[in-house]
């Protein structure tokens, strides 16, 4: 050990982090401290009004990362439920991040890992975040207040549980763009007048005017939110139970709402006019995105989304359906039975799985519950139109030089229309950007047949691959 190396090893560390939700903060210092091979029991991590109970110093000056030092490995996963997590008002979610993020370098698996006391704990404080955010959005109530400028400035009161403030400012920038609103918590202020967002100290409720919310903008305001798409009355009913409803404005359209939903969908989706935010510019970013996306009901169900994997610049992407109950669980697309299937197909053909971009049309798995089985539900066209705004993305960012889309539900997400798989197999369909579409068979439909049938399709399925083998071939030059 060098002299250096033994101080260190010594060393005790305390981050003052600037704020209590600055994640990126935090993330540049962990990364910094990960990669000079600092343990976690040697940092103490300190947000505003907090004490160092485990130094009580103010502990080494922090180091500088080796120049040689090895990236720090996160993963998809774990950087989107540590942006929420991160939010949380529990004072050891910092080194819990950390102490995760120094694992994850020794076992890049451990996200995985289902019964892992800090995995779970990270995904328990990100599902309370969300949470919160989601109650702030449905519950924050707006009240005129007359200004001497004439005027008229809306004042929310509202107390979150965790430091979500910040993090939620884009929504209700982008919901109530025109009028000068502030939201005062405890934690902190925001106001918005039209054009900037001021932030401001820590409010008390008697700050906040009293009085009755303006019912009628409130009523506009919720009818025009009111995404049929994400419409589950039992969800609805729990989160904002019956007994409550006489204090909602809102809540006196809610009958109408339910009874428009199933037909105010259809005409969303036919109208193009379910908005999504921009479109993420990275694969990993849309990772973090279809986590949260709630476009469609299958996002509404309680599991998790499964992102593509494989070469950022692969020459093949294939695209298959939506993931299975093993895909959900594991977070990678094709590991399943239809997936190991699918591997042995690709071997047989001479395709390198390992050098493909596998992907959905579907981001999350649709399933209904048998007992305490969840029985696998194919998407709808809408739902698969929906989607397709993801795995578009995907395409656009791998460029793929062929597509291969298995089954008719990978060819919808991929056309926008259904097609007949016996019809259009066998051959390329040019895309618009000049790369080539080839259409098959879904590997699980193969596992529903047996005997003469099977060996029929698998045949079929085989020579499909070929031709995809050799016009890989092809491509490459
Ligand atoms: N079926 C699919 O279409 N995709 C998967 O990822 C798994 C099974």
């Amino acid at each position: 050990m060098t002299a250096m190396q033994n101080v260190r090893a010594q060393a005790h560390y305390v981050v003052q982090l600037p704020r209590s939700d600055d994640f990126a903060f935090w993330r540049e210092r962990a990364r910094a401290l990960i990669q000079c091979d600092i343990p976690p029991e040697r940092i103490a991590w300190v947000e505003p009004g907090g004490t160092d109970d485990l130094f009580s110093s103010s502990g080494t000056r922090l180091p500088e990362p080796p120049a040689n030092a090895p990236p720090v490995r996160a993963g998809k996963r774990y950087l989107s439920l540590a942006k929420n997590a991160a939010l949380h008002s529990d004072p050891n979610r910092f080194s819990l991040l950390y102490r995760l993020l120094w694992r994850l370098q020794r076992n890049p698996r451990i996200m995985e890992d289902k019964a892992d006391v800090d995995v779970r704990r990270v995904e328990e404080l990100d599902k309370n975040v969300r949470r919160d955010s989601h109650k702030m959005h449905a519950f924050v109530r707006f009240r005129q207040v007359e200004e001497a400028d004439g005027v008229d400035h809306y004042v929310a009161w509202f107390e979150p549980e965790h430091h979500i403030l910040r993090a939620n400012a884009g929504f209700f920038m982008r919901r109530f763009a025109s009028m000068r609103w502030s939201i005062l918590t405890p934690q902190g202020t925001l106001h918005w007048d039209g054009e900037t967002m001021r932030e401001g100290p820590p409010a008390q409720k008697s700050d906040a005017p009293h009085g009755d919310p303006i019912e009628d903008l409130w009523r506009t305001y919720y009818a025009s939110i009111f995404n049929p798409a994400r419409l589950k009355v039992g969800a609805m009913l729990s989160e904002m139970p019956r007994k409550y409803w006489k204090n909602l404005p809102e809540a006196a359209l809610i009958p109408e709402l339910v009874a428009g939903a199933q037909k105010r969908e259809s005409e969303m989706v036919a109208a193009g006019e379910l908005s999504f935010e921009e479109r993420p510019e990275s694969l990993e970013a849309i990772g973090s995105a279809i986590e949260a996306c709630r476009k469609c009901p299958i996002g509404c169900l309680e599991n998790r989304a499964v992102m593509g994997e494989g070469p950022s610049d692969a020459l093949l992407m294939i695209v298959g359906e939506q993931p299975g109950d093993v895909e959900n669980q594991e977070g990678r697309p094709f590991v399943g039975p239809a997936g190991q299937l699918l591997d042995v197909h690709l071997e047989r053909s001479g395709i390198d799985r390992g050098r493909a971009y596998v992907t959905n049309a579907v981001k999350h798995f649709k399933f209904t519950m048998r007992g305490k089985r969840r029985l696998h539900q194919s998407p709808t066209a809408k739902e698969i139109d929906t989607c397709r705004w993801w795995m578009e993305g995907e395409r656009a960012l791998v460029k793929p030089k062929l597509v291969l889309a298995m089954g008719a539900s990978a060819a919808r997400g991929m056309l926008g229309k259904t097609v007949s798989i016996s019809k259009v197999r066998g051959a390329p369909i040019a895309l618009e950007d000049g790369s080539e579409l080839w259409i098959t068979a879904h590997p699980s439909y193969l596992l529903r047949l047996d005997g003469e049938a099977r060996e029929k399709q698998a045949a079929l399925f085989d020579a499909d691959l070929a031709a995809v083998r050799k016009r890989l071939g092809e491509l490459v030059g």
